[in-house]
């Protein structure tokens, strides 16, 4: 079940850390590849050299022992399809939690946008211990899972929690994670993002403050889950899958055309400009005596009623609710949302209807987390509580692909 699968294994320094070393015997045999970083403190309770053999790879200690180009954190987060911190210490789990970077593995799950199985260790009055307890739930507000230690005789002589949780949870847990991993393997999934651009002569146009995060969340979320991406984007994002630079709302319609047979499914994160100048100035407009100009606007197709339309023509029956591709909109309301959004799946006939309430500054318009209502032609309802958006970007992908 793991072959070939990427697992990158931290190891902080507690006693448990022995323990670990069978686990990556144990995914080797499952044909993993592993790779493991130590902390220094790591290195006292297991040998760099035992790690080494037993994983095949060279083991990752020092941030700044650079052998190429790429810096360690960074290539080592690339190359992981998922990361395992076990035994995780208080203090790592703390740093983490915190955003500190001061050694590899930190500064590795500091740059990780993949998924995080944490495990901890440690003696129970420190696990029992607040702060600890509250860095953990921040953690797993922000998508990582945790493997709870268990109850049991301890190496510092106490009884109670802290024994690393077994090896089978450890390992099941891995599997599971890269297995949901590929829940979109061999679906192309199509994905807009940004605000248009409707240029009004060479240097001048009208635009809006979509950043396009929540847009390029969706596509990383969709490409770790398997899916053949096609990301149609006004912003210019380094991203591993196909991508699709586009200015207008024309040139985004074109693109989004073009995937449209092909396509598994299409979501339109983009914040498409209803209206565009009448008429484009081939030249730069130059100021005029006049104290006020008036520029005539006309309006834009709406991209996403427009391919609802063209997928129910594609259809006889016209109640076939599971025909592909799933039409997935985007709805940013300042007020009224639930009713607001509501109206608006109708109106535009999609599968589903994923609205955000663009009042709140905490979340939605350029900033890093989200919450979301999720609204199903059905009928159904679902809200996701606030979340950073790569991990309101994978509940949204379940959540369509599960129809
Ligand atoms: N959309 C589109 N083409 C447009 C306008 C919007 O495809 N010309 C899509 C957006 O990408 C989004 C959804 O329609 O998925 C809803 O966008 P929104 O701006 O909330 O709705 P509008 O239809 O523009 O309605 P209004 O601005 O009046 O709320």
């Amino acid at each position: 079940m793991l072959q070939n699968k990427h697992i990158l294994i931290g190891i902080t320094g507690g006693i448990a850390a022995y323990k670990i070393c069978t686990l990556i015997r144990d995914f080797k045999k499952s044909g993993a590849e592993v790779k493991v970083i130590a902390t220094p403190n790591a290195l006292n309770f297991v040998t760099k050299l035992t790690l080494q053999n037993l994983s095949q790879n060279e083991v990752y200690i020092e941030e700044f022992d650079v052998k190429n180009w790429k810096p360690e954190h960074i290539s080592l987060a690339d190359w992981a399809d998922m990361m395992l911190i076990a035994p995780a210490s208080a203090n790592t789990i703390g740093k983490i939690a915190q955003g500190l970077a001061d050694n590899l593995l930190t500064s590795v799950a500091c740059a990780f946008s993949k998924k995080i199985i944490i495990a901890p260790a440690m003696n129970c009055n420190m696990w029992n211990n607040e702060t600890v307890q509250e860095n953990l739930k921040t953690l797993q507000r922000r998508g990582a899972e945790i493997l709870e230690p268990e109850n049991g005789f301890l190496a510092c002589g106490y009884m109670g929690k802290g024994r690393l949780c077994s090896l089978d949870k450890i390992y099941n847990a891995i599997e599971e994670a890269l297995n949901y991993s590929q829940t979109l393997k061999g679906q192309k999934v199509v994905i807009t993002a940004g605000g248009t651009i409707e240029e009004i002569d060479p240097v001048r146009y009208i635009s809006n403050y979509s950043s396009g995060k929540m847009g390029l969340a969706l596509a990383k979320s969709a490409y770790d889950m398997g899916a053949e991406v096609v990301f149609i984007t006004t912003k210019d994002f380094d991203v591993p899958f196909k991508k699709v630079l586009v200015k207008s709302a024309l040139d985004m319609q074109n693109a989004a055309n073009e995937e449209f047979e092909t396509a598994n499914y299409i979501i339109m994160a983009a914040a498409v400009a209803d209206y565009r100048v009448k008429e484009y100035s081939q030249q730069k407009m130059k100021k005029c005596e006049q104290d006020s100009i008036t520029l005539e606007f006309v309006k834009n197709p709406d991209i996403l009623a427009e391919l609802c339309k063209r997928k129910m023509d594609c259809y006889e029956d016209k109640s076939a609710c599971n025909c592909k591709p799933v039409i997935v909109g985007f709805c940013a309301e300042s007020e009224n949302l639930l009713e607001n959004a509501k109206a608006k799946i109708a109106k535009k006939g999609c599968d589903f209807l994923i609205a955000n309430d663009i009042s709140r500054k905490d979340i939605g318009f350029g900033v890093n987390d989200n919450e979301v209502i999720v609204l199903s032609k059905n009928g159904d309802i679902l809200k996701l509580d606030k979340a950073p958006k790569n991990i309101i970007a994978r509940k949204i992908l379940e959540c369509i692909s599960t129809i």
